[in-house]
């Protein structure tokens, strides 16, 4: 496209007594007098316009003036529609170039997907086999193993069923970001979901020296949700709320009826941990995002957790609400609805 040139009506238009000079009307050293005239009146208090000092100086008469005027009326909207064809053209391209450039990035974006969906299936199957593997050497199945050799064999057990929950995840993820995500919707008693989740968090807790603390109300009703999916999005919450507090720090877990609303169930984690800045909590729910980028070294983790913990809280017709302060510490709740057979 052309360079934009400046729009005004110096531009767009010859002065109008240039006009006149060119179009033969008064000559040069006419136009020079009028405007010498036009000068003094002013300094007399008397100022004129340059068309009425060329008529009082004789040079041109009224209707003559009129003409002139109307045409440079008339140039000055051709000048202004074709400025204005110009720009919408210009609109136009950069309409096309945009609308491009997006198509180009939804592309992107659901190869990344489609990647990530292929290459996480890849990777199930064979660790699917490892993992069989390991479990029979390890429960002697295929022979008597020595106390070093289960030592071995736990350590892999161990790595590759956090191999097989990372790839999960990712598939979790690439369902979700292809809008196949979907829920088992059922009554589910959150006292059995907070057993589950604390017996398997409660290691690392005591691991960092951390409090957890639990308070799950004694006549807790059934709630609607995938049991499954909320189970996995408790124990990311607690996961995160352990991992970044430091040693000596609390950490709860409560699950109370909601005191403004009979229909819902609040489900809040608290941690007396590091604390986000308030201009940053909308970034941790991005995917593979993490405030810190040295994060992954320090505390472990691919800034995928919250991204699919809000996504699986919006499945299920809820939001998530973050209050934090740094270090002070973060609290994230979600309200779940009350089962209505219930
Ligand atoms: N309880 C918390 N306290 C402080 N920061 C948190 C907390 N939970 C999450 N975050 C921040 O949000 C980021 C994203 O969390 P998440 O998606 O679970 O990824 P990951 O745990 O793999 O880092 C974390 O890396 C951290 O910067
Ligand atoms: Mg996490």
């Amino acid at each position: 496209m052309s360079s934009n040139p400046l729009i005004s009506p110096e531009v767009l238009i010859p002065r109008l007594g240039d006009q006149l000079v060119k179009a033969g009307f008064i000559t040069d050293a006419q136009l020079k007098q009028s405007l010498e005239f036009q000068r003094q009146c002013s300094a007399e208090g008397k100022p004129r316009l340059l068309g009425q000092a060329i008529i009082e100086m004789g040079f041109i008469d009224r209707p003559t003036l009129d003409r002139a005027i109307t045409e440079q009326m008339l140039h000055l909207r051709a000048a202004l529609e074709d400025a204005n064809r110009n720009l919408e053209a210009r609109v136009q391209q950069r309409t096309m170039e945009l609308e491009e450039a997006l198509r180009r990035l939804s592309e992107i974006n659901q190869l990344k997907a489609n990647f990530v969906a292929n290459v996480s299936h890849e990777l199930r199957t064979p660790l699917t086999h490892i993992r069989g593997y390991l479990d029979l050497l390890n429960t002697e199945s295929l022979g008597p193993v020595n106390d070093d050799q289960k030592k071995a064999l736990d350590v892999s057990l161990r790595s590759a069923n956090r191999l097989q929950s990372l790839i999960d995840d990712l598939i979790l993820f690439s369902q979700a970001s292809r809008g196949e995500m979907t829920l088992t919707l059922g009554r589910v008693d959150l006292n059995q979901v907070v057993l589950k989740v604390i017996s398997l968090v409660k290691p690392k807790a005591d691991d960092r020296q951390i409090d957890l603390e639990v308070n799950v109300a004694t006549d807790l009703p059934l709630v609607q949700a995938d049991v499954e999916k909320l189970h996995w999005v408790i124990s990311q919450l607690l996961d995160n709320a352990i991992k970044f507090t430091k040693p000596a720090g609390i950490v709860q877990l409560r699950v109370l009826k909601d005191v403004t609303n009979n229909n819902l169930v609040t489900v809040t984690v608290a941690d007396t941990g590091i604390g986000i800045q308030p201009e940053r909590i909308k970034e941790i729910f991005e995917p593979f995002h993490q405030l810190d980028s040295s994060a992954t070294r320090r505390y472990g983790g691919t800034g995928l957790g919250l991204a699919l913990v809000r996504q699986i809280i919006e499945a299920h017709g809820s939001l998530i609400d973050v209050q934090s302060e740094v270090n002070k510490g973060t609290k994230i709740s979600f309200p779940l609805l009350i089962s209505k057979a219930d």
